[in-house]
């Protein structure tokens, strides 16, 4: 009997060690030049999901030689005295990348608080200056989780020039400048983009005619084998915590994938965990590594 064929799996884990160890390179040279690349991570409030990535961009800081400037502030802490220091990290020019944990506490602005970053010091991509540049095909910081999506398909050699990316989910994290990214004249995109949401009618219409599936929807497992094509390249942005008596901790990750049945019908595809989750820290320092090359005037070779 033959045996069963099943996707290539593109590993998350081993793309974004690649990336970090060059930009260790770039910032060894940075410091040759007496510059550190430094990275605020703001974190308001106690949200357990929040300081687990605070946790983990904090610590890949620590490991390729980013300095890293922690501000936790209480739940109950004022916008004002959020919007006060963030103007501090703007003024300070140890600072190159100001990041800020979403979500925010319910009573502060995001917008407010995302648009009194410096546009060059957004290593998030979330400033709308940052967005706009974006969609234009300027240069700009690229929101992270976006950028890691591209990146996975560069680096595994699934190129979108003339494919069609069919993506599911249009938040303004990943959706969007997902399709943003994608649609430039420019190496790494120049696909056909369709985005899908929560009022498209047929979703499995769409899907099944995609060559590259993006799942960024949050609901686990919706994408199931009789939605994708056969042969199609399936990129799971979803992270979806889901009961599992089976496992100690009561749980288990999941994407918005149905891993198992759709890792048999396409060609290649991300797991969850380890596919899109350890690029967009991966994408995070790099953009903070252009930060400091642009701010320091060195040339960056990332982009
Ligand atoms: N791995 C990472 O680093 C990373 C980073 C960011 C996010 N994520 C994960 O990615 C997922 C999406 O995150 P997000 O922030 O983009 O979520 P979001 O802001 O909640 O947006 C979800 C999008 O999916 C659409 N959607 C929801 N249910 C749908 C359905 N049944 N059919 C079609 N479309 C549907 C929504 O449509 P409407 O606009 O019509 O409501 C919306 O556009 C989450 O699981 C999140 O945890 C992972």
């Amino acid at each position: 009997m033959k045996p069963k064929k099943t996707a290539k799996i593109i590993d998350g884990k081993k793309i974004s060690a690649a990336i970090l160890a060059d930009l260790r390179r770039d910032i060894a040279m940075l410091r040759d030049k007496g510059v550190t690349p430094g990275l605020a991570v703001v974190l308001a409030g106690a949200d357990p999901a929040s300081e687990v990535y605070v946790k983990a961009k904090r610590r890949t800081c620590a490991e390729i030689g980013v300095e890293s400037f922690s501000h936790d502030l209480p739940e109950n802490c004022t916008e004002k005295r959020l919007l006060k220091l963030i103007d501090k990290l703007n003024g300070d020019s140890r600072v190159h990348g100001i990041l800020v944990q979403l979500p925010l506490p319910r009573h502060i602005s995001e917008k407010r608080v995302l648009e009194a970053i410096l546009p060059e010091k957004d290593v998030d991509g979330f400033h709308p200056v940052n967005v706009g540049r974006l969609l234009n095909g300027e240069e700009c910081f690229a929101s992270c989780t976006p950028a890691g999506c591209q990146a996975l398909l560069q680096r595994s050699g699934y190129d979108p020039a003339g494919k069609h990316v069919v993506i599911v989910g249009r938040s303004n994290i990943v959706g969007k400048p997902l399709a943003a990214l994608l649609i430039q004249k420019a190496a790494g995109a120049n696909a056909t983009v369709t985005i899908c949401h929560s009022r498209t009618r047929n979703i499995g219409k769409f899907t099944r005619e995609a060559d590259i599936l993006v799942a960024a929807m949050g609901v686990p497992e919706f994408i199931k084998p009789r939605m994708v094509r056969k042969g199609a390249i399936v990129i799971d942005v979803g992270v979806n915590r889901i009961p599992d008596q089976t496992r100690k901790s009561g749980t288990r990750l999941v994407g918005d994938v149905a891993f198992a049945g759709v890792a048999k019908k396409a060609r290649a595809i991300t797991p969850v965990p380890g596919g899109v989750g350890p690029m967009t820290i991966a994408m995070l320092m790099s953009n903070t590594v252009k930060a400091a090359c642009r701010a320091s005037g060195n040339a960056s070779k990332r982009t």
